[in-house]
């Protein structure tokens, strides 16, 4: 396995291995890497000759009062987790080298699925994640890239993106992995004190009771929403940020839930936000 920091070198390879007929797969990441990503590498190796996973911390996705400069990092044990997945190719690139100095060129999603939610509450963000997104699948031309169910949001954007701009490359969706007490896995989990992790559970329990009232017949999206936050302010250590039913596709709010239905949730426990969600209507 190979780390690379330059795009050239990724270039160089990725070439190499397109010549040979080798199908390419592209995980992106932020690093500080748990089994959600490992779940995403391993998928990619599954169906892939070769798979690049890229590990930045991108600056350009955060807010001016957010945790860019605290965002753990930890270059070898991520190093081991690409390792074991699969990986052939780690590609951490410095601020630098994706954002030299004269920098003035976004990809900024006016409309569709970055409205609302994170896309709400994070101004900027999504046009920092389709920047360095869009900048990776033109450097990697990867066949197909990986990106986690964990952030709903983000993948309808991503998916937006590569249809609204005719990338090539297909966005295979994974999963979310949960550690057995239901807690969404995140980086942003490190931050949390073992009171704060006891209390994030609420997350998890409240979007259960939504799914629960669902089960039982509840059509009504005010009723649902009302369950999943009652449990969750039932945990004097969480705010929420938002909470909302929608479209599981377009992530427009749904008005009932005889159509498909995601619930979604930003949660802050303590000063830590967490976010997540659970298909309650299929
Ligand atoms: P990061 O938060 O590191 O996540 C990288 C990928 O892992 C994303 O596609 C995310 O949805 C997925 N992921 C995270 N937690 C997961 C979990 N518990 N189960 C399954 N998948 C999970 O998302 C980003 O980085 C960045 O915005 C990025 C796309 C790399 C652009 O900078």
């Amino acid at each position: 396995m190979h780390i690379c920091s330059h795009s050239n070198d990724v270039r160089q390879r990725v070439a190499m291995w397109q010549g040979e007929g080798l199908s390419v797969g592209l995980v992106p990441t932020m690093g500080y890497l748990h089994r959600g990503h490992a779940s995403l590498i391993e998928a990619a190796a599954r169906e892939n000759d070769r798979v690049v996973v890229s590990i930045f911390v991108n600056p350009l996705q955060f807010g001016a009062t957010e945790d860019l400069a605290s965002y753990p990092r930890d270059l070898s044990r991520d190093t081991e987790v690409c390792r074991q997945g699969g990986a052939s190719l780690i590609f951490n690139p410095s601020p630098d080298e994706l954002y030299p100095e004269g920098f003035c060129s976004y990809v900024n999603m006016e409309g569709g699925p970055s409205l609302g939610l994170c896309g709400a509450s994070r101004p900027g963000h999504f046009r920092g994640v389709c920047t360095v997104v869009a900048k990776l699948l033109h450097l990697v031309q990867p066949h197909r890239a990986y990106f986690g169910q964990k952030d709903a949001q983000q993948l309808a954007v991503i998916r937006r993106m590569v249809l609204d701009l005719n990338l090539p490359t297909a966005i295979v969706g994974c999963p979310i992995v949960r550690e057995p007490d239901g807690l969404a896995l995140s980086s942003r989990n490190s931050y949390l004190s073992a009171e704060e992790r006891r209390a994030a559970l609420c997350i998890y329990e409240g979007l259960l009771a939504g799914k629960s009232l669902v089960e039982a017949g509840e059509a009504g999206t005010e009723a649902v929403l009302r369950a999943v936050s009652t449990r969750i302010e039932a945990e004097p250590l969480a705010r929420i940020d938002y909470l909302a039913l929608v479209d599981p596709l377009d992530m427009r709010p749904v008005q009932t839930l005889n159509e498909p239905a995601l619930c979604a949730t930003a949660v802050y426990i303590g000063t830590t936000r967490l976010i997540d969600n659970l298909l309650l209507k299929s």
